[in-house]
């Protein structure tokens, strides 16, 4: 990376519009700050008088605790929104209510939501710094630069990895993020789901589609499991959740065919003997709990570099 490299996004909206350079120096960041977390005392002046909103419209567990921790670690000041409790509920539109946000001068906006180019639209229409929290099933690119993370201080590279997504890839924020950083960043894609839980133009997106579970995972370096996103899917596309266990579910016979040294992730939350058996979820492969642990320096990563700091 050139001496001169200067980070050239405002906003964190997809790795759809980040350069494997940008990757990179993300990810480079996030190792730098990982150490913060593991100290007696969690917390270094970073970010030190800044404001961090929080709009979460959809619910989250991992990524809404992970950017407050993150935030707070780099003590900034975080506020959390959620639709239920906003005035979202009486109607309010997003824009609206990210302007009224926006007026009381944050440095940054966190939004998730669960409509797709829903941050696209907030950068648009506010003058603070946007941040992809998830939006709809378009991207998490804070998920797939912490995966990227996990998998990188695991195999020590990315580059000619070979990474197996299983599941419900139509509906996966998560599979889309990760197919574009992972190849970007120079590993071979495969994934494997039911047809009606696979988009068309997979090829596009930089990955190779596979028509069974055991031919996708088939020497592979990593296998991310993903969970069936029932509240995206308006029509039945499934017979039943046992059926998808049965036929894509990642089981000790399905890693079978992977490398011996694979690793298992999931994004969370998970759906234990639906999308992944409990055994290899708490097994010697599973890096999951190394994945939300990374979260958190990555999201210190992105907060510091589209705020700024001491
Ligand atoms: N991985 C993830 O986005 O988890 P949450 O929905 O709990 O934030």
């Amino acid at each position: 990376m050139s001496a001169e490299y200067i980070f050239p996004h405002r906003h964190i909206l997809g790795l759809a519009e980040m350069a494997d350079v940008d990757i990179d120096f993300i990810l480079k960041t996030a190792e730098s700050f990982k150490e913060i977390s593991q100290r007696s005392i969690k917390k270094v002046p970073t970010l030190r008088g800044k404001t961090v909103i929080n709009l979460f419209l959809e619910p989250s567990t991992r990524t809404r605790l992970s950017f407050e921790v993150a935030a707070k670690r780099m003590s900034a000041d975080t506020f959390n929104i959620s639709g239920a409790g906003s005035s979202a509920a009486k109607g309010e539109t997003m824009v609206d209510t990210a302007r009224n946000l926006a007026a009381m001068n944050p440095d940054c906006i966190i939004i998730r939501h669960s409509c797709s180019g829903s941050p696209g639209l907030l950068a648009r229409h506010i003058p603070a710094p946007v941040i992809n929290a998830g939006d709809g099933t378009h991207e998490h690119p804070s998920q797939a630069l912490l995966d990227l993370m996990t998998v990188r201080e695991h195999k020590g590279r990315l580059a000619g990895l070979k990474v197996a997504i299983i599941g419900d890839i139509t509906h996966s924020r998560v599979a889309h993020s990760n197919i574009i950083g992972f190849s970007r960043m120079g590993a071979r894609v495969r994934v494997a789901g039911p047809a009606t839980l696979m988009p068309p133009g997979i090829a596009a997106m930089g990955a190779e589609c596979c028509s069974s579970v055991q031919e996708a995972v088939s020497g592979a370096d990593v296998v991310m499991a993903l969970r069936v996103q029932k509240e995206r899917q308006r029509d039945p596309l499934l017979p039943s959740l046992r059926e998808y266990a049965i036929f894509y579910g990642i089981t000790p016979e399905v890693m079978a065919h992977a490398r011996p040294d694979a690793i298992i992730m999931h994004p969370g939350p998970i759906n234990r003997g639906v999308e992944l058996d409990p055994a290899l979820a708490d097994g010697p492969h599973s890096v999951i709990l190394d994945q939300v642990t990374n979260g958190v320096a990555v999201r210190m990563a992105l907060l510091y570099l589209i705020m700024g700091g001491e």
